[in-house]
């Protein structure tokens, strides 16, 4: 069987985000769950407007939208956007998705709300990362609220080796391995068999590398939020309602925090 390295963005967003994603049963149902919580959260109203900022195959913009909200969003994979774009189309919704990169954020005093679902936090250096919040900042209105919905640091999910059948073959998942003394999650590495293409898919270097996530305590997180100006700093222990509190069992850390 011939043997194949994929880059970042073609594994994990063609194999990992979308095939992998929509395969997980009750998917749709959670991001429901998930819409909810950031829309009674953040306030949102039908026509407030929504940056959704990493929207991956834009599963939840098109939730969002569908509740009557104005949706922004963007990815740095032009294949999720494309994902997404068709997304919208099928359930007859227009959202303004964008290929983009949340380094280069540009808004200004546009949005009610912000969101980064699923972890998509931390992927840069601490400076990089304090960027992202201040440029969010920025891009929000006064009184305009952020939603970062993050791994609680104190109880990670208990990741396993995983085996599942996916549309076009197989993919094994290996657990992610937290480097302590970086503070950092490393990537996920995966493999995929290609039964369609009769070939092993594997992640190359830059695949893996990028797949790292640097974990914040909620101190830390707090007193990034704080330097940069955001207020009414909230956390909650899971990303849907009734609001439950944070602690170091809770299933998440969701942060709320307003301009
Ligand atoms: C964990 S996924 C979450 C996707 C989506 N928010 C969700 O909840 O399904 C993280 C996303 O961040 C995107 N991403 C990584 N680096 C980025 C960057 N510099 N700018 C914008 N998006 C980025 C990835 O392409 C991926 O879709």
């Amino acid at each position: 069987m011939e043997q194949v390295e994929l880059g970042w963005n073609d594994f994990w967003a063609e194999i990992f985000r979308v095939k992998h994603r929509r395969s997980i049963q009750g998917i749709q149902h959670y991001d429901k769950m998930v819409v909810d919580f950031c829309i009674e959260a953040l306030g949102l109203k039908k026509g407030s407007e929504l940056l959704d900022i990493a929207c991956g195959a834009g599963d939840q913009s098109v939730e969002f939208t569908k509740l009557g909200i104005n949706v922004t969003a963007f990815d740095i994979s032009e294949r999720l956007i494309e994902v997404a774009q068709e997304c919208a189309g099928d359930n007859e919704v227009t959202v303004n998705f964008f290929t983009g990169d949340m380094l280069k954020m540009s808004f200004e005093d546009q949005f009610n709300g912000a969101v980064l679902l699923s972890h998509s936090f931390g992927f840069f250096n601490h400076e990089e990362n304090m960027q992202v919040l201040k440029d969010t900042h920025k891009a929000l209105k006064e009184g305009g609220s952020l939603f970062l919905d993050l791994m609680n640091p104190y109880n990670f999910p208990k990741f396993m080796k995983t085996w599942t059948a996916l549309e076009g073959g197989y993919l094994l998942s290996e657990p992610h391995l937290l480097d302590a003394p970086a503070g950092v999650l490393r990537g996920r590495p995966a493999t995929f068999i290609d039964t369609d293409n009769n070939r092993i898919v594997l992640m190359d270097e830059d695949a893996l590398s990028n797949n790292d996530i640097r974990m914040y305590t909620a101190l830390e997180i707090r007193a990034m939020l704080e330097e940069i100006g955001f207020t009414k700093i909230e956390f909650y222990g899971q990303n849907k309602l009734p609001r439950m509190p944070y602690s170091s069992g809770s299933e998440r850390m969701v942060v709320v925090a307003s301009r």
